[in-house]
């Protein structure tokens, strides 16, 4: 607009015309000529002014995190420190071969390997990391109403708060809901009894695999995925089959996972064993379970 502004002015002052024919020195110039040439400069000056600012809103507004594809990516603070960056990475989504995918050794029959497997992509007994107040604030958390770490669990200095980051809760929940599959091997006393009745002697049991599976639920939900999957004739099957394997962009969990370990809090379990709540401390009313407002 600044520029559509701009250009007419240009094109129909005379001192264009002036400029070309003109072979004067300034000094011989009239006065109005010169006063003439002095405005034209400045509009100029200020339509490019404009202009410039005009495209830096555009370009800020075009560019900022939240309109792009990435956001919660770039927004993440862990994705800085942890200097994660997403890159494109082919799904192995074989049906008929899944027992020779890319990671059949998840979900090989159920085995201490196996076990040893998840356990370390869900980063099981070094789940929990150190994070500075301001990325904890930046993430959208009211610090005083968060535990602090006790000046003897680290040499950092200033507030730290233990934090876990939550893909690694996610996975662990999906590692529970895996075990719940091989139920005649990890719970082989188990039976279906007193699901829901807080009597039973199962119910904590059942009450956590259905935590896992809510919080699985909503995060395929949340982040509710758009690739495509299409559709190809094969050889062996009469009806159109999908390929679920497709690209994707993907965090890079091995760098996460190498971040995670050096950033890890040691004897973590022996660490809340020994913890005790500050007298000053904010306590949430029950066991702070949050219902978002329907
Ligand atoms: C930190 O100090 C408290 C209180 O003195 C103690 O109970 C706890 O074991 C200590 N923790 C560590 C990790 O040294
Ligand atoms: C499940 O096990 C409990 C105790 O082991 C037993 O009392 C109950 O009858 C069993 N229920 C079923 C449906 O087998």
């Amino acid at each position: 607009m600044e520029e559509a502004a701009g250009i007419p002015l240009l094109q129909t002052n005379s001192c264009g015309e002036d400029f070309a024919e003109e072979k004067n020195p300034i000094t011989q110039m009239s006065r109005g000529t010169l006063k003439e040439r002095y405005w034209v400069i400045l509009w100029m000056f200020i339509s490019m002014l404009m202009t410039s600012v005009l495209w830096a809103i555009v370009l800020a507004v075009y560019l900022h995190p939240a309109r792009s594809n990435q956001t919660i990516y770039e927004q993440s603070p862990v994705a800085k420190l942890a200097s994660l960056k997403q890159h494109e990475h082919l799904i192995d989504g074989s049906l008929y071969s899944v027992y020779e995918s890319t990671y059949k050794s998840y979900i090989n029959a159920p085995s201490r390997d196996v076990d040893a497997l998840w356990d370390g992509l869900s980063a099981e007994g070094s789940e929990v990391v150190l994070m500075d107040g301001e990325s904890v604030k930046f993430a959208g958390f009211d610090l005083a109403k968060l535990v602090k770490a006790p000046a003897n669990w680290t040499t950092r200095t200033g507030d730290l708060y233990p934090v876990q980051i939550d893909v690694f809760h996610q996975i662990h929940c999906l590692d529970e809901v895996r075990k719940q599959m091989h139920a005649w091997h990890y719970y082989p006393e188990l039976n279906s009894s007193g699901f829901a009745q807080k009597t039973s002697p199962t119910f904590q049991h059942w009450q956590h695999k259905n935590h896992c599976l809510s919080i699985l639920l909503q995060n395929i939900i949340c982040h509710a995925d758009l690739d495509m999957v299409p559709h190809r004739w094969t050889e062996w099957s009469k009806l159109p089959f999908a390929q679920f394997s497709i690209k994707k962009r993907c965090t890079n969990l091995d760098a996460l996972l190498s971040w995670n370990k050096e950033n890890a809090l040691s004897d973590i379990k022996q660490k809340w064993s020994t913890i005790q709540r500050p007298e000053s401390a904010y306590v949430w009313p029950g066991y702070g379970e949050i219902h978002p407002d329907n």
